[in-house]
């Protein structure tokens, strides 16, 4: 969220799989910077925690609302920074959504992870030229050089009572396959642990 989308004081943030474990993380960064975040996530309740407990000014349930009104009503201005968690057709609308020299954050595509064929093509790439986007994607393990600053500053910002997140343990190694399901249809709730032993 920090080194590739930049956020700036209020400026206007989207994250999706807000409620999930990278995503809650990624919209409470977005806050501390001083941002207006709006998440996108797959149920009221999870849009209510998104909300009430991560502090985000608004959170879409994209299993009820159409993506792209709801961010016609959110971001009438349009969007700077775009934290996507899932690619696909939401990727396309926020492409469509995003203001000039937007940041995308490609941290994850799971809407693509399980699809047999890579028929999505997004109608709104020409946006990319237009608006200047910056498209950036990273994985965690390249960038073991920011644990340290990460540990510090989300340890202190925990204390502080600014960073909140919820733990979904499931007992035991041989679950792990059941387990990983859950990350697909939604059905957990904050991190996914599996815990081999006590
Ligand atoms: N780049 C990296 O280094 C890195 C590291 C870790 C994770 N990631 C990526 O970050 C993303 C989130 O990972 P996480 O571990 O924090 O998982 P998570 O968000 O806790 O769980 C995954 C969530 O994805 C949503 N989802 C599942 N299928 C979907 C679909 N077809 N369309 C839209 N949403 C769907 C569900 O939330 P809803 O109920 O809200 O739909 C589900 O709860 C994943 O894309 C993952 O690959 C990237």
């Amino acid at each position: 969220m920090l080194e590739i989308g930049k956020p700036k004081p209020e400026e206007t943030v989207v994250v999706s799989t807000a409620a999930g474990a990278v995503g809650s993380l990624a919209v409470q960064i977005a806050k501390i910077a001083g941002c207006r975040v709006i998440g996108i996530a797959g149920s009221a309740d999870k849009c209510d925690w998104v909300v009430q407990e991560l502090r985000a000014d608004a959170c879409i349930n994209y299993r009820t609302e159409d993506i792209d009104q709801a961010l016609a009503r959110h971001c009438p201005q349009g969007v700077d920074v775009y934290f996507d968690n899932v690619g696909g057709a939401t990727l396309d609308i926020l492409l469509g959504r995003m203001k000039n020299f937007g940041r995308i954050v490609a941290c994850g595509m799971i809407s693509e992870y399980n699809a047999e064929t890579r028929l999505f093509t997004a109608r709104n790439m020409l946006d990319v030229v237009t608006k200047r986007l910056l498209i950036k994607g990273f994985v965690c393990s390249d960038h073991f050089d920011y644990a340290e600053m990460a540990y510090r500053d989300l340890v202190k910002w925990h204390q502080e009572g600014r960073i909140r997140y919820r733990v979904d343990e499931v007992q035991g190694l041989s679950n792990t396959p059941s387990a990983v399901r859950r990350l697909f249809d939604g059905s957990h709730r904050g991190k996914l642990v599996v815990k081999v032993a006590d």
